[in-house]
């Protein structure tokens, strides 16, 4: 698009399997509240979902971070509940308490969804990739992202946020044919949302399966591995070279199962992944992650002790730096410059 090529954009090549001597760096939820700035565009762009909706605006808030810290990638800005909503379910965010949504409780609910609204609903969200793509420096990666259809699944059945999600997992248990069509439908809105963000100029993909690890067994096969499975495999008929990172938050030993099933290109670890494991799941595809946010929170010795830790582990494998989960709110935006600088240096450090 700008003549720029893979060559050019560490993240990239990560993800393709080359170990960087310095590696690629990014963090889930960068753009976000813990910047002024966003804070400021935030505050002009209204609600939160006019914000994602507003190419101007999201554009801005998608660069802040890669212009502040020089990040390798701009995440889109947006939301995974964006999906949901172009279904046709009410969303709203309600400040200081999160996602608010018009539950989904029963099979008879999904008469009101379809997936023919997405293209229309999904135009300004495709603007804004054609833009970013457009502005970003020519080595930095733009990547775009959906949730996962069982923690989307989760918003749109519990209404909201949930501690014990026992309205979606006895949907789920209870009503398997009917909770599979709305998997489903997911599965269908979330291939389509993605590949036209590949089309508009996202040039990786992140699947966000933040609540996967709520699942036993048997389900976290149904609902977590074959619907992503489905998802790979659909983008890739369409865009078979688009990394594709998996999300599966908290799921632990099966980590290694869920990315041989789906075929994701890499894993995304959360920060409950002792590096041990990390490294073990590195030797067969690029891994991301995995330093606890609250280090970055917290910042000074903690963070530089974690960041050396993670650096020795991962760095002599296809890696990309990144947290375990979103950044905290609270933290301070220079604890987020020096722990740029400590992998770059600590990059430098071992080149020499
Ligand atoms: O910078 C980025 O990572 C890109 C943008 C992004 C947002 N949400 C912006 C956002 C991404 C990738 C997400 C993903 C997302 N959204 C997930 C998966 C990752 C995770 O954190 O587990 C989930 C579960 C959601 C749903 C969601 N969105 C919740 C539960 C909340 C409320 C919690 C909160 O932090 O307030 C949101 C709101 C949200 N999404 C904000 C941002 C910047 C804060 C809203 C605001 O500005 O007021």
């Amino acid at each position: 698009m700008q003549g720029s090529t893979n060559a050019d954009k560490p993240l990239l090549q990560a993800l393709a399997g080359q170990q960087q001597t310095v590696p690629p760096i990014w963090l889930m939820r960068q753009a976000g509240r813990y910047l002024p700035e966003y804070r400021a565009v935030r505050q002009e762009a209204g609600s939160f979902l006019d914000l994602c909706y507003t190419p101007a605006a999201a554009t801005e808030v998608t660069l802040q971070p890669v212009r502040r810290f020089g990040m390798d990638a701009a995440i889109l800005f947006s939301d995974i509940l964006v999906v949901p909503h172009a279904l046709g379910q009410e969303v709203g965010f309600v400040e200081g308490e999160g996602p608010k949504l018009a539950p989904v409780r029963h099979a008879s609910d999904l008469a009101a969804l379809s997936v023919d609204r997405l293209a229309g609903h999904m135009a300004p969200v495709y603007e804004t990739v054609m833009r970013v793509a457009a502005d970003l420096p020519r080595d930095a990666a733009l990547i775009g992202f959906a949730g996962a259809p069982w923690t989307v699944a989760t918003y749109m059945v519990e209404g909201g946020t949930s501690r014990t999600f026992e309205r979606v997992r006895t949907f789920a248990l209870g009503d398997e044919a009917g909770f599979g069509a709305l998997i489903a439908l997911l599965v269908d809105a979330t291939t389509r949302y993605l590949i036209a963000q590949v089309d508009a100029g996202a040039e990786a993909l992140q699947l966000f399966d933040s609540w996967a690890g709520v699942l036993p067994e048997g389900q976290f096969n149904k609902w977590v591995i074959a619907p992503t499975a489905e998802i790979v495999r659909g983008v890739r008929a369409v865009h078979p070279e688009v990394p594709i990172i998996g999300f599966p938050r908290g799921a632990g030993a099966r980590y290694e199962g869920y990315a041989s099933a789906t075929g994701v290109t890499a894993l995304a670890l959360d920060e409950t992944v002792s590096l041990d494991e990390a490294v073990r799941l590195q030797a067969r595809r690029p891994v991301q992650g995995n330093l606890d946010p609250m280090a970055v929170l917290l910042g000074g010795r903690v963070m530089e002790e974690s960041v050396a830790a993670l650096l020795e582990a991962l760095a002599h494998g296809p890696y990309v730096f990144n947290l375990g989960h979103g950044i905290n709110k609270e933290t301070p935006p220079d604890h987020v410059e020096t722990l740029v600088g400590l992998i770059r240096d600590g990059g430098a450090n071992r080149r020499g």
